[in-house]
C-alpha cells in the first residue's frame, strides 16, 4: 500500500501562518507526524507540498499507477482549482480530501470544495489528526 499526501499553498507556512486557526506546530512537525503513523501502520507514504496548482496538476498525475491512496489538502485551491479535481478523476486513485481546520464554520468562498466532488471522505477541523484519520480510511482501518 503506497500512499501519497498532497499540501497545496501555504502549507508550508504552518506554525507561522495564523496560528489561532491551524495552531503553533509547524510543516515539519506535522510531516514527521504522518510518517511516524505510517511506519507504525507499516504503510509506505510519500508527502509533497507545492504552492504551485501545476505541480500539484504533475504530482497527482505521476501518481498514475505508482500510489494505491492519495491524502489531499490542496488548501486554497481547494476552492477553485477544477484542475486538482480533473486530475483525480483521471488517475481514479482513492482520494481523502483533508482540511486542518473547519472550513464549514469559516468565510462562505470556503464552502466550496471542488475536489470534494471525486474524493470518497471529507475530514475537516480535526487538526493535524485529520491526515492521520485519512490515512486509516484508505488502508481500510
Ligand atoms: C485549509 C483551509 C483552506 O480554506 C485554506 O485556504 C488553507 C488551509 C485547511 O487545512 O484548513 O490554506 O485547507
Amino acid at each position: 500500500m503506497k500512499i501519497l499526501v498532497l499540501n497545496g499553498p501555504n502549507l508550508n507556512m504552518l506554525g507561522i501562518r495564523e496560528p489561532e486557526v491551524y495552531g503553533k506546530s509547524t510543516y515539519k512537525d506535522l510531516c514527521a507526524l504522518i510518517l511516524a503513523h505510517a511506519e507504525k501502520k507499516q504503510v509506505e507514504v510519500e508527502i509533497y507540498q507545492s504552492n504551485h496548482e501545476g505541480d500539484l496538476v504533475d504530482k497527482i498525475q505521476q501518481a498514475y499507477s505508482v500510489f494505491d491512496g492519495i491524502v489531499i489538502n490542496p488548501a486554497a485551491y481547494t476552492h477553485t482549482s477544477v484542475a486538482l479535481l480533473d486530475a483525480l478523476k483521471a488517475v481514479a486513485i482513492k482520494a481523502v480530501e483533508v482540511h486542518i481546520s473547519d472550513v464549514s464554520k469559516r468565510e462562505s468562498f470556503r464552502q466550496i470544495s471542488y475536489v470534494r466532488e471525486y474524493c470518497e471522505k471529507t475530514i475537516c477541523g480535526k487538526g493535524f489528526g485529520g491526515y492521520l484519520e485519512a490515512i486509516d480510511y484508505l488502508i481500510g482501518e
